[in-house]
């Protein structure tokens, strides 16, 4: 391992709007005090959001017990997560809530539902009741494999009223997929549907989960939501409906009275390779993070309308669409579908009939939006909107110019929030009354958070300088470990540098402390001795007017050790031909050195992406290397994408 060179210079830079900051949940004055208590005393900053954002049964005795690499935040404490995201907001100041629209729902073919927050309530209550009725207690485990629906959310948040923590799994994963989770965290219960909606076509659950629980012991119930109507089978003696056992059951639950380290829900992340890793969060420190982050990150107030458009089934939809909008008493809306059905403007659709006022996205949708053309935005009303968020991949700057201009209308701040699953809730990330823009940066430090980049001997870089992610201080959202492997997690995340949680990015912090995440460090480029990064490259790739999106990648190289193969999807209208290719070239070139040149430029109408949409980038190397793909193509989202470069390869 060797450090990382840095290449990229951005030089724009959007300071904060008066006007916003004026109206800021957390202006530059409130932020400046912030940081001054986080740098005296994190703990301190962290205990005043616990009792700001929080509500207690039990205050604790202590802000943090840390042990190298076990941290427990808030010992002693009580509270409950589904208290805190429905019953609070029922009661005391914030009565009036009662039938405020807590969740927005639209299905993928156009039927819609909205639920205040005394429904969420009763709907919770109730199905806590059906799960204690089913057998599951505190500390039982619950599997959900649903498509977007409101049930989703009613389940989960029933599951964090009895301390039955959940794992939740995204519904485009295979029957094999949906088994190893649940053999791996033990779960008893599985709360599915008879399927969902997805580009006009049914996602079968149901046949998936017969399939997963067929060969594992100790699923003893199966509850199935009716959405589509299709018939499926039903096992007697293990499924029911949703439907039947919800008829009966009590509309009322008090919520549990759960330790703040009780485990809240594990999610499985795949990693690069191997077997997945399920990442275990608990109760009072995430919910104190992402009531938090939420709040100030997305300047939520009572009267947004808050859209974040992650699937919930990963951690995104977790800690924001629902746990931290909730928690927040905020209206936050779900969409069951794809952005491109029955149209491509579909998302901007949404937007102009809820008038959401917040979206959080991804690159990788904004990237496909770039592709799909400016006209599908522009059909619509979207002055509604008055603060963007991305998340989930380095966003390249040409890409956020567009987000920028095309959907903010240049009026909206962008938060581009650097975070994990692992970290329960963002990390670094502007705050839009208080900290100025750079299209790529995702800025600076929430406070109490101490991000530093290292190199290999783990001392910090000088500024614009590569190196490695670190985070030099535990904080509340913080994974809690691997399930059932201890082992795995000291190594995965605490051998490279002792007591500092090592996050897998690439990284280099400028002169004013601005981060800028390079890339995983898995996928890093070894060019003629220099190690590059991918995220700049494929920057560079972006910032021309042809293209949409770009992936880059090394392969074996005699003379240069490494050469650099791009992968480019073009604009639509574009003319992908061989004087693209060379201009591609030169242009990299002209904007970084020549170090960075690609050797070769290959067209493609699509990347392979994960199901979560991040490029992946290590099957794109055996592609530009010619090599038959040996590994796990499991999380893909779509087989035929590397099918056809492959194709392209030998035509
Ligand atoms: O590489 C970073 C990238 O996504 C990784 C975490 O992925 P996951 O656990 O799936 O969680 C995604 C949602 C939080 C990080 O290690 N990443 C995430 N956000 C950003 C980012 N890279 C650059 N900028 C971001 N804003």
């Amino acid at each position: 391992m060797a450090d990382i060179e840095s290449l990229l210079r951005e030089k724009r830079v959007f300071k904060p709007d008066p006007a916003f900051a004026k109206q800021a949940n957390w202006g530059p004055k409130k932020l400046a005090e912030l940081r001054r208590l986080a740098a005296r005393s994190p703990e301190r900053f962290w205990e005043r959001m616990a009792k700001e954002y929080v509500s207690w049964f039990r205050p604790w005795k202590k802000a943090l017990d840390w042990k190298p690499p076990f941290a427990k935040w808030f010992v002693g404490a009580q509270t409950n997560v589904s208290y805190n995201c429905i019953d609070r907001h029922l009661e005391g100041e914030h009565a009036w809530r009662r039938n405020k629209a807590a969740i927005i729902w639209e299905g993928e073919p156009g039927d819609s539902r909205v639920l205040t927050f005394a429904d969420l309530h009763r709907e919770v209550c109730k199905f806590a009741n059906v799960l204690l009725a089913q057998g599951v207690k505190k500390g039982d485990r619950v599997a959900i494999y649903m498509p977007m629906i409101p049930e989703i959310a009613i389940a989960m948040l029933a599951c964090t009223r009895i301390g039955a923590p959940h794992t939740v799994v995204f519904g485009g994963f295979s029957a094999d997929a949906l088994r190893d989770r649940i053999v791996d965290l033990g779960a008893k219960l599985v709360v599915t549907a008879d399927g969902g909606w997805r580009r006009g076509k049914i996602v079968e659950l149901k046949d998936a989960v017969d399939e997963a629980v067929a060969g594992t012991k100790g699923v003893e119930r199966v509850i199935v939501v009716r959405r589509t109507g299709e018939p499926v089978p039903m096992k007697a003696g293990r499924d029911l409906w949703w439907h039947d056992v919800m008829a009966q059951a009590p509309a009322t639950r008090p919520a549990a009275k759960l330790d703040a380290e009780h485990p809240l829900f594990v999610l499985y992340t795949s990693g690069s390779t191997g077997k997945p890793k399920g990442i275990l969060h608990t109760t009072g420190g995430y919910l104190t993070h992402v009531a938090a982050t939420t709040h100030a990150i997305f300047d939520l107030k009572e009267s947004d309308t808050f859209w974040c458009t992650a699937d919930v089934g990963w951690v995104t939809g977790h800690s924001y669409v629902l746990y931290g909008p909730l928690a927040n008493g905020a209206t936050t809306v779900m969409y069951e579908g794809a952005p491109n059905h029955p149209g491509l403007d579909r998302f901007w659709a949404i937007i102009e009939k809820y008038r959401v006022s917040v979206l959080y996205t991804a690159p990788t949708a904004i990237r496909t939006f770039i592709r799909w053309g400016d006209e599908h935005p522009n059909r619509h009303d979207l002055s509604s909107l008055r603060l963007l968020g991305t998340v989930g991949e380095p966003i390249n700057p040409e890409a956020w110019m567009w987000y920028h201009r095309v959907i903010g209308k240049k009026r909206c701040p962008i938060v581009d929030t650097w975070w994990q699953t692992e970290t329960g809730g963002v990390l670094v990330s502007p705050l839009p009354g208080a900290v100025a823009t750079k299209p790529g940066s995702c800025t600076l430090p929430f406070p109490g958070v101490e991000p530093r980049v290292v190199n290999v001997a783990g001392e910090p870089t000088k500024p614009g300088q590569g190196g490695f992610l670190t985070l030099q201080k535990p904080w509340p959202g913080m994974l809690r470990g691997i399930w059932g492997d201890a082992a795995r997690y000291r190594e995965q995340y605490w051998s490279r540098y002792p007591k500092v949680y090592f996050t897998g990015d690439g990284a280099q912090c400028d002169e004013d402390g601005y981060f800028w995440v390079m890339g995983r460090v898995d996928d890093v480029m070894n060019v003629s001795g220099h190690r590059i990064g991918t995220m700049e490259v494929e920057s560079a790739l972006v910032s021309h007017p042809g293209v949409a999106e770009a992936a880059v990648v090394g392969r074996p190289d005699e003379i240069t050790g490494t050469a650099i193969v791009a992968f480019v999807t073009p604009k639509s209208g574009t003319h992908a031909n061989a004087t693209l290719r060379e201009t591609l070239r030169s242009h990299v070139s002209r904007e970084i050195g020549a170090l960075a040149r690609p050797a070769e430029v290959r067209f493609t109408d699509a990347l392979p992406k994960t199901r979560s949409g991040k490029i992946m980038r290590r099957l794109l190397r055996d592609v530009a290397s010619g090599k038959e793909t040996v590994q796990d193509t499991t999380t893909l989202e779509d087989l035929s994408v590397l099918a056809r470069l492959r194709g392209q390869e030998e035509a």
